[in-house]
């Protein structure tokens, strides 16, 4: 049942190309994104002023992305939270102007669901994200959007996550495109740069000795830090969740301009740093963030796309994405990440696909 991977996650991480187009592919039509949702019909997605995205774990920096993707093309405020947050929070929703995205790989998430039915409780119209067909918050929830991943055996979430974004970005250039920001051209063209992206993946897939490589270097590190800015800062928490989830290496994630706010004195040669730099509005920045942990010491695995321009002893280790449309890099940087966790695991003898304490379904609070 594992297709001759030797873990369930392996063979997740490589079933991504697919799941992202039996996902996206459906959901386009004449080079536009269609939901099919009769409930949420063009006017009434025009008249939204506000979303929240709701989710736990991977689910949540999923929607981390999603929050930028969506205020990016659709300049729809967007405000990201946990569900064990917002739920005992008394979220100030209103039914009139409000949409809310409840994000979730299985559909069972216990404080998600509990999310989900306090924003029906309070008339705002709940739009569920679901692998899982049937499951409680696809049931529950106003309208869904289906993920169509199929069956996610590991613990450690790899194409749920990669499929989720899919949808994150379908629904922002859905969303752009009527409220009249991008014109059909515009959004044909980012629709056929969505459903390009399973091919470009294919091309990460084929890093996977260097990522094995990178981890082999990185897999006795006590502790290790991720730093990004914008869609890399999301990346950089999926990238530290992954890691310590399946590794039990500590980890933690920064915003590469919050380092000399308190965490840069944590920085020794004892601290790896993992440096996701793929957006090049933010490329020199993250340059002078990069400098500033390698004075004090840390070796560092660089991030970036095929062709950046960098300085030859920039980082002692790179692991390069294919040079394509910025915005969805996303999608593309996840995989190396999932890759340098799962390698990192299998190094230390770990158990990759059921990490200790660990359940797949988090049906309790
Ligand atoms: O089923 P859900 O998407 O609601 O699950 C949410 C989290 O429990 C889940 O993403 C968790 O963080 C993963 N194990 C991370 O890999």
């Amino acid at each position: 049942e594992k297709g001759g991977y030797p873990h369930f996650m392996l063979k997740e991480i490589y079933e991504q190309p697919t799941a992202i187009t039996n996902t996206v592919s459906p959901r386009i039509i004449n080079g536009a994104p269609d939901f099919g949702i009769k409930a949420l019909t063009d006017e009434i997605l025009k008249s939204f002023k506000r979303i929240w995205i709701v989710a736990c774990g991977t689910a949540m920096h999923a929607g981390m992305v999603g929050k930028s993707v969506i205020e990016q093309l659709a300049r729809v405020p967007v405000e990201v939270d946990i569900a064990s947050e917002f739920r005992y929070r008394k979220p100030i929703l209103n039914p009139d102007d409000d949409l809310v995205i409840i994000i979730s790989q299985s559909g069972e998430t216990a404080d998600t669901l509990a999310a989900l039915r306090l924003a029906k409780e309070q008339g705002v119209h709940t739009l569920a994200v679901v692998n899982v067909v049937g499951s409680s918050i696809a049931r529950e929830a106003n309208s869904v959007i289906y993920t169509w991943a199929g069956p996610e055996i590991a613990v450690a979430s790899t194409k749920a996550y990669t499929v989720q974004l899919s949808v994150m970005y379908l629904f922002a250039i859905k969303m752009a495109s009527v409220k009249g920001l991008i014109d059909e051209k515009e959004t044909a063209k980012l629709c056929d740069d969505l459903l390009a992206l399973p091919a470009k993946i294919e091309e990460v897939l084929q890093n996977a000795d260097n990522c094995k490589f990178v981890a082999s270097k990185f897999q006795n590190a006590h502790d290790i830090f991720f730093i990004g800015r914008g869609l890399d800062y999301s990346l950089s928490l999926e990238g530290s969740l992954k890691l310590k989830e399946i590794s039990y290496i500590h980890s933690d994630a920064y915003a590469a301009g919050e380092l000399k706010h308190g965490t840069i004195s944590l920085i020794t040669t004892d601290m790896p740093v993992v440096a996701i730099a793929t957006q090049s509005h933010l490329f020199e920045k993250m340059i002078s963030n990069i400098k500033e942990v390698r004075t004090r010491g840390a070796k560092v695995l660089l991030i970036c796309k095929k062709g950046t321009e960098r300085q030859a002893d920039l980082s002692e280790y790179v692991i390069e994405i294919p040079d394509y449309n910025e915005y969805f890099s996303p999608i593309l940087t996840a995989v190396p990440l999932q890759m340098f966790a799962y390698y990192t695991s299998v190094l230390r003898g770990c158990d990759v696909d059921k990490p200790r304490n660990l359940a797949k379904s988090v049906t309790v609070e």
